[in-house]
C-alpha cells in the first residue's frame, strides 16, 4: 500500500453519510490510540521503578518471597504520595532482610531505658533505680554482697548468678564479694566530693563520675570487691589469680568491663577490672571479641538499618541481628522488628533505638 491508500484507509470523510465500514475504521482507531497510549504509560511507569536509587540489590531480593516483591513494590509508590504518608512514619512493608516483620511503637522518653544506653561524661543517666531490688534477696550462695543496700535492675539478676555459680563451681568457696550496684545521684554526689578532698578534682575525674553522669545509676552495673579487703575498707579486686576467670568469661553472661586498659580516651576514665556492666550477650560478645567499647558499639550500630543490620555471630545459635532506628523526637517511633523472633530494643540514651534480633537458625 503506498501512502495515499493508508491514508484514505485511515481516515473518514464525515461530510458524507457513515458507511457500516467507516465505523468499524472508527471503532479500530480508537482502540489503537488508547492501546499505544496505554503502552506509553505502562513503560514510563517500568522505567521510573527500575532507575530508584533505593530499589533492593538483587542478593536482597533473592532473600524476599514473591509476596514481598509486591509489597516493596506498594512502599515505593507510597514514597511518591508524600502528602498522604507521614514522612515520620515508616513505609508498612519496610522489611528489611526480614521474610515477615511488625512494628512496635516507642515513646521518645524509652530512649534513655534498656540495657544498652550509653552514659558516660557527655551523656547523663535518666532513670534513677526504678527497676532496682536488693541483691540479698535474690542472690545465689556462690558469692557475698556488702549489706541489704546493695541492688540492681531485677532483669540481670539471673544472668549475674549464673555467672558467679559457673565460677564458684569451678574454684569452689571464695572472697567474691559485691560492693556496689545501682547507685544514686546523692550517693554519687557524696563520692565525687569524697574524692575531689582526697586526690583534687582532675585525678578524681579520672576514677569518679559527677552526679547524673555515673552509670551505677542505671542500676546495670557492679562493682567487685574481696571479703578480706572490704574489711580494710578499700576495694582490691582487681581480675587476677582464680578472679581471672569472672574477668574473662564475663561476656558469656551479658557483661563487660566497661572501662579497658588502653581505652582510657574513649571512656574518659582509668582501667577499672572490679567494675562490670551488663549490656546484653550479644553487645557483650562483640565488645569483647573485637576488644571495643560500649561508646564504640553504638557508633558502629547505628551505621546498621534494618536493610543491613550488623550480624552477630559467637557460634552454635548464639547469632544476632543488631540495627539502630532512629528517634522522632516529637512523635513515637515506629521500630520495625521480625516477627516470630526474640528480639530487645533499648535505647541507646541519646538519639535512637537498637534493635537486638536473634536469628533463628532452627528454621
Ligand atoms: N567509677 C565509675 C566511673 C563511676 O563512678 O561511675
Ligand atoms: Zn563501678
Amino acid at each position: 500500500m503506498d501512502k495515499e491508500k493508508i491514508k484514505k484507509f485511515l481516515i473518514v470523510d464525515f461530510s458524507k453519510r457513515l458507511t457500516l465500514g467507516d465505523q468499524l475504521k472508527i471503532m479500530f482507531e480508537i482502540l489503537f490510540v488508547s492501546w499505544f497510549l496505554f503502552t506509553i504509560v505502562y513503560l514510563f511507569t517500568l522505567f521510573r521503578g527500575n532507575s530508584k536509587p533505593d530499589t533492593p540489590s538483587s542478593a536482597e531480593v533473592s532473600q524476599v518471597q514473591a509476596s514481598e516483591i509486591s509489597q516493596v513494590q506498594a512502599s515505593e509508590q507510597s514514597v511518591e504520595q508524600p502528602s498522604e504518608v507521614s514522612p515520620d512514619l515508616p513505609k508498612p512493608s519496610e522489611n528489611g532482610i526480614f521474610k515477615e516483620t511488625e512494628t512496635v511503637n516507642m515513646k521518645y522518653d524509652e530512649v534513655n531505658k534498656g540495657e544498652l544506653i550509653l552514659v558516660n561524661k557527655q551523656y547523663p543517666c535518666h532513670t534513677d533505680g526504678e527497676d532496682a531490688v536488693s541483691l540479698m534477696g535474690v542472690k545465689t550462695d556462690s558469692y557475698m554482697v556488702t549489706d541489704y543496700n546493695v541492688s540492681l535492675n531485677e532483669s540481670i539478676t539471673d544472668a549475674l548468678n549464673q555467672w558467679l555459680d559457673d565460677f564458684a563451681e569451678i574454684y569452689g568457696e571464695s572472697e567474691l564479694m559485691i560492693a556496689c550496684g545501682y547507685r544514686s545521684r546523692s550517693n554519687q554526689e557524696e563520692l565525687f566530693e569524697n574524692e575531689v578532698d582526697d586526690v583534687g578534682e582532675e585525678e578524681a575525674e579520672r576514677w569518679v563520675a559527677r552526679p547524673g553522669y555515673s552509670e551505677h545509676q542505671t542500676g546495670y552495673v557492679i562493682d567487685f570487691t574481696l571479703y578480706n579487703d572490704i574489711e580494710q575498707g578499700s576495694l582490691k579486686y582487681d581480675g587476677t589469680d582464680i578472679y581471672e576467670w569472672i574477668n574473662e568469661n564475663c561476656y558469656k553472661y551479658g557483661f563487660i568491663i566497661r572501662y579497658p586498659e588502653g581505652k582510657e580516651e574513649v571512656t574518659g576514665y582509668s582501667y577499672e577490672p572490679w567494675h562490670f556492666r551488663y549490656v546484653g550477650m550479644a553487645a557483650a560478645y562483640y565488645i569483647t571479641e573485637y576488644k571495643l567499647t560500649l561508646e564504640e558499639y553504638i557508633d558502629l550500630i547505628q551505621k546498621h538499618d534494618i536493610n543491613d543490620p550488623l550480624l552477630i555471630d559467637a557460634g552454635g545459635e548464639n547469632k544476632w541481628h543488631c540495627y539502630y532506628v532512629p528517634a522522632n523526637e516529637n512523635t513515637e517511633t515506629y521500630v520495625t522488628v521480625p516477627k516470630g523472633s526474640n528480639y530487645k530494643i533499648s535505647g541507646d540514651n541519646f538519639s535512637g533505638f537498637i534493635v537486638t534480633a536473634d536469628v533463628d537458625i532452627k528454621g
